[in-house]
């Protein structure tokens, strides 16, 4: 329950996530409802973070936010609509409980800074995990508790799956209101520890159409996404909802790569099209293909949202030749990047039968750099106050 003993200062971190089953189009764009559920593995944080500082003060006289160093506009509807909704719930949470005055700092303005650990707008859902951490900070410091989906969700739909560790998945709901489109985990981060998660980063680059007008337009013209939202993903849910449950990679591995591309292919059934995969994407899709062909079985399974990094899953000790399989398709070129990211990696000596079925076409430097990663918890408070990236005055720590 809301209290006077609410820190004033409030530090969380918050994960990627990946969805398996995708997101995309809206039923609701004010109130961000999809036209289909999905599901998403959280990456570990160890890799892939945002940090989140929330401060309140009966000295602040506006709403500021500082993103990766820079002031940005908090009047940006998304973090306007994360601010409301997070105040009415401290309200509504309140008064459901206790008949007393509201407490004075439900008034106070708030000073937020985030960072996050990764390139923003590289397609590596920076903003479901900075939502995430947003929705967690400014909880914590407004004394509200419970379920975030709600809040997360305003800033950007996929960030309610950031804010559960392991397998999560985002029920659409029924209701107008949105109050039944909530995330719920289904397994946790425990679940199936020889998964790995392999982000192969193509390119930093801002991405040309951002999702939110992407899956508009889509909603709008693509015949095929709502054949996808109605007739397959409810379907496809139970589904991966069962190989995780039973860690049936196989199918796992082969449901991820058939969401992805049917997503893909409603990008290109949108008019006009949009494409978010280029040609280092469609290099991996065919390696991956051959790499399982040569072993009979799918042992590695690719996914792209939208832009072109692969985001591939795979178990532990597929990993050494996998990644040996992508240096040799890809060998890396020197970029100032180091190539192998993120948990330590012996990449393993190739066959001669494996590199013949991969194929004689190496395209050095495609990929930047690959990030290891494995399935992790969901956000975390940071007791340190050593860890607020705001100061005592409530202004960003200057960077040490
Ligand atoms: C392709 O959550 O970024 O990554 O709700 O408009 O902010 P908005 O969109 P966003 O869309 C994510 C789309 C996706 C698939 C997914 O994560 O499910």
């Amino acid at each position: 329950m809301a209290s006077e003993q609410q820190p004033a200062v409030v530090t969380c971190t918050a994960p990627v996530n990946i969805a398996v089953i995708k997101y995309w189009g809206k039923r609701d764009e004010e109130l961000i409802l999809p036209i289909n559920s999905s599901l998403s593995v959280t990456l570990h944080q160890q890799q892939l973070k945002t940090t989140t500082t929330a401060t309140i003060s009966k000295d602040f006289t506006e709403d500021r936010i500082w993103l990766n160093g820079r002031e940005e506009d908090v009047g940006q509807p998304r973090i306007q609509a994360c601010l409301q909704e997070i105040r009415r719930l401290a309200r509504k949470r309140r008064s459901d409980g206790a008949e007393d005055a509201l407490p004075p700092r439900l008034s106070y303005k708030v000073h937020v800074a985030s960072v996050n650990n990764f390139p923003t707008a590289a397609g590596l859902a920076s903003s479901a995990a900075g939502f995430a951490c947003l929705a967690c900070a400014l909880a914590r410091v407004y004394g509200v508790e419970g379920d975030l989906s709600e809040v997360a969700r305003r800033g950007s739909g996929s960030a309610c799956r950031s804010l559960y560790g392991g397998f999560v998945e985002w029920q659409m709901g029924q209701r107008a209101d949105g109050a039944d489109s909530i995330a719920q985990q289904v397994a946790p981060e425990s679940h199936w520890p020889e998964l790995r998660i392999l982000v192969l980063v193509v390119s930093a680059e801002k991405k040309l159409t951002g999702s939110t007008a992407g899956m508009q337009t889509s909603v709008e013209t693509s015949a095929l996404l709502r054949f996808r939202a109605e007739a397959l993903v409810p379907a496809r849910m139970a589904e991966m909802a069962r190989c995780i449950r039973e860690r049936d990679f196989q199918a796992f591995g082969q449901l991820t790569m058939k969401d992805s591309n049917q997503f893909h292919a409603t990008c290109l059934d949108t008019f006009p099209p949009i494409s978010y995969l280029n040609d280092t994407s469609r290099r991996v899709i065919h390696l991956v293909h051959r790499f399982n062909a040569h072993h009979g079985c799918t042992k590695v399974a690719y996914s792209f949202d939208a832009g072109p990094n692969a985001v591939i899953f795979t178990l532990a000790d597929t990993v050494p030749e996998f990644v040996a399989a992508v240096q040799h398709n890809f060998p890396p070129e020197p970029n100032g990047d180091k190539f192998l990211q993120g948990l330590p990696v012996e990449p393993a000596l190739l066959s001669d039968e494996l590199k013949a079925a991969l194929g004689t076409d190496p395209t050095p430097g495609g990929i930047r750099y690959i990030i290891a990663t494995q399935v992790g918890p969901g956000p975390q408070v940071l007791d340190d106050p050593g860890a607020h990236l705001l100061g005592p005055d409530g202004l960003p720590k200057p960077a040490s």
